[in-house]
Formats: C-alpha cells, sequence, structure tokens
C-alpha cells in the first residue's frame, strides 16, 4: 500500500506536450480515476507511474521514495492492460504464476498465492485452461489475477474493461470494486468511459489536452464542475449551457429572463448551466420558466430526454416522465430549479465559485 504524489509531472514527445504539469496526490488505499477524451494524456500519465516512460520534467514519488528514475520492476507496482497481454501458450495458472518465477520466489509461496488471487476471482476450475479457451471477461479477469499475486504497492489500469460488451463491463465494473474493498491497495485506473469514473472512483481527475481540470470526488465534479469542459465532459445527456446577459441579478437571453439578486454574478455576459434533470414541467409565467419546441424525444422507458430548441436559437434537452407527451413541434414549458444552476465566465469557460445555494466551499462537503 501506498501513497503517489505527482510533482509538475510533464512529458513532451519532441515537441510536443501529451501531459503538462500534472500535480496530485493518490491517498493510501485511494481508488483514482484518471478520465478524459482520447488524446488527453490519460495513459502517458499511468505509464510514468509504471515507469514505461520517462518524464520529461517533475517529481514523481511511491510511498515515500522518489521513483523519477527507477526502472519498472523496482518500483512495485502491477498494471493491467485493455488487451489483457496474456501469454497465449500458457495456462491460466502459468501466466498468474510466470511474474512471480521471474522473481524467484519459492515454488510453495506461488502456488498458494494463485491459488488464493483464483479464488478471489473465480477462477478456480479454470486455471489449466488456456487463454484461447476463455471468454472476453475471463481473460481480464486472469489479467487482474496477474497483477494480484504480485502484491504490489500500486495497482495501474488502463481502460481494462474497453475491449467487453456492455453487461460484462458492468459487472467488471462491480468486480473491480470489491477487490478494491477487498485488497485496500491504491489503484489508479484510466478510463475515456464517464460512467466508469462516477461509478467507481473514490476521486476523479478529469484531463483534458494534457492538463488536470478537477480534481474531486464523482457527485462534485458532476455538481460543480470547474468548467465549461467538465461541464460538457460529465453526464449524458451533458449540462445544457445558455448564454445569458446579466445585469444587477437579473439574466436575460432571447428566450429567458429571471432574477437571482443575491448570486454574486457580475454585470456582463456569463454562461449558465443546468442538467437535464433539473428541468421540470411547468405553467407559462412561472418562476425559471421558459418555453421551447420539441425537436426529438428519446424515450428511454423510465425516462425521456426532449430536445428542445428555443426562441433565440439554443437548445436544451430535458429529462421529463416517461408519459409526458412531446410530440415533434409541440410547445414545451419547462422550469428550472435555480438552487441546481452552474455560472460560467463566458469568456474563461470556468466556473464561478459563488452560486446559488452555494456561498463557499464549505457548503459543498
Ligand atoms: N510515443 C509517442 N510519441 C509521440 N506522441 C505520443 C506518443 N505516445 C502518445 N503520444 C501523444 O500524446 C498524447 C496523449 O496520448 P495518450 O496518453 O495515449 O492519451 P489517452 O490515453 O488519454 O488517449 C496524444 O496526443 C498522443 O498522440
Ligand atoms: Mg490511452
Amino acid at each position: 500500500m501506498a501513497r503517489v504524489v505527482f510533482e509538475e509531472v510533464c512529458k513532451r514527445y519532441g515537441g510536443v506536450s501529451a501531459v503538462e504539469n500534472f500535480s496530485a496526490v493518490v491517498e493510501d488505499g485511494e481508488f483514482l480515476v484518471l478520465v478524459g477524451p482520447s488524446g488527453c494524456g490519460k495513459s502517458t500519465t499511468l505509464r510514468m507511474v509504471a515507469g514505461l516512460e520517462e518524464i520529461t520534467s517533475g517529481r514523481l514519488s511511491i510511498d515515500g521514495r522518489e521513483v523519477t528514475d527507477v526502472p519498472p520492476k523496482d518500483r512495485d507496482i502491477a498494471m493491467v492492460f485493455q488487451n489483457y497481454a496474456l501469454y497465449p501458450h500458457m495456462t491460466v495458472y502459468k501466466n498468474m504464476a510466470f511474474g512471480l518465477k521471474l522473481r524467484g520466489l519459492p515454488r510453495a509461496e506461488i502456488d498458494a498465492r494463485v491459488r488464493e488471487a483464483a479464488e478471489t476471482l473465480g477462477l478456480t476450475g479454470l486455471l489449466e485452461r488456456l487463454p484461447k479457451q476463455l471468454s472476453g471477461g475471463q481473460r481480464q479477469r486472469v489479467a487482474v489475477g496477474r497483477a494480484i499475486v504480485r502484491k504490489p504497492k500500486v495497482f495501474l489500469f488502463d481502460e481494462p474493461l474497453s475491449n467487453l460488451d456492455a453487461k460484462m463491463r458492468v459487472e467488471m465494473r462491480a468486480e473491480i470494486r470489491r477487490l478494491h474493498r477487498l485488497l485496500k491497495a491504491t489503484m489508479i485506473y484510466v478510463t475515456h468511459d464517464q460512467v466508469e469514473a462516477m461509478t467507481m472512483g473514490d476521486r476523479i481527475v478529469v484531463m483534458n489536452r494534457g492538463r488536470i481540470q478537477q480534481i474531486a470526488p464523482p457527485l462534485e465534479v458532476y455538481r460543480r464542475p470547474s468548467n465549461v469542459f467538465v461541464a460538457g465532459f460529465i453526464g449524458t445527456p451533458p449540462m445544457n449551457m445558455v448564454r445569458m446577459s446579466v445585469k444587477g441579478g437579473v439574466f436575460e437571453s432571447g428566450a429567458m429572463r429571471f432574477a437571482l439578486p443575491e448570486c454574486g454574478i457580475p454585470d456582463g455576459e456569463v454562461t449558465v448551466g443546468f442538467r437535464p434533470e433539473s428541468l421540470a414541467p411547468a405553467n407559462p409565467g412561472t418562476a425559471f420558466a421558459f418555453t421551447g419546441r420539441v425537436d426529438s424525444s428519446e424515450p428511454m422507458g423510465a425516462e425521456t430526454f426532449a430536445s428542445l430548441s428555443l426562441a433565440d436559437g439554443s437548445a436544451v434537452v430535458a429529462r421529463l416522465p416517461p408519459d409526458f407527451p412531446c410530440r415533434s413541434d409541440a410547445a414545451v414549458t419547462l422550469a428550472f430549479d435555480p438552487s441546481r444552476l452552474s455560472f460560467f465566465s463566458s469568456e474563461t469557460g470556468a466556473a464561478y465559485t459563488f452560486c446559488v445555494g452555494v456561498k463557499s466551499k464549505q457548503d459543498l462537503l
């Protein structure tokens, strides 16, 4: 078990920056998820922890020891990859035992560890099979088992579930969380899938273009995104964002008008964000109501997502009750919950920290 500390870690390939000033502390026993779109630097960050990529500048330490220049085999980490990376000609047992054999562990110790990991992962009956005789989910379990037997200080996962079908992904998500509780180990987990990030992480690091955008527990990221990128990336459908003018706490766009005298947003232009589920059917003329026309709707069974066009040309998605009538082109009036608005600078995209209902950081905790 170990704490991992990144201090202004940078990675450049030639002149191109892949990771820029990554600073973060992964606490002992924490499950930290790195999430962001393809190419944002997640794998590079993880590979620098593993020692598979050299760190261009900055410092990295594991369990109080600086490892910036320590070779991979001396870092006491284990990594699980998307493509499993199993040896095709070795049985499940041998795949799991191989790393320990290389390290010269006694045979009895290897056997005990492999059998214990197999038991934990439900692989006991499959130990004599070859990888090609396993399903995708079972192969991924073997890859995880190979990491567990090492008893590493830190587990690293790079998109380990991306090759699995949707149902198996949900199962393995729960399985990996269960392992984390059982092993109480430090884990860093990379994914481009924001649902995986939300459901698995103790905390999430949202990245974009090589830079950290926000580090926080999942619900805080969801409720109080630090900027418009995070607001758009976390949550499906994404947060609605409408540009409005504000003067003395009165907000206006071509399609909405409302007053929040206490909000503290300076006069000028502001981007107002609200989630599809913070909208509800309302009567025209009531507070925080606006009217739009239905472009399309997606009935999901338990809910319907309706896309509306507003008079000023903006578009809004609302999560509505499944039986709510939303034929194409129908006029629909909705109101949002003012306590669940986010405000962003239209210039920089950064969130204003003072929002309705949130006067200080303490209100978030
Ligand atoms: N070996 C390499 N040489 C040059 N550029 C690379 C190399 N590996 C990654 N990159 C670049 O670094 C950036 C981050 O890549 P990566 O960490 O793999 O992203 P992610 O895992 O988030 O999809 C990308 O722009 C990618 O093209
Ligand atoms: Mg990657």
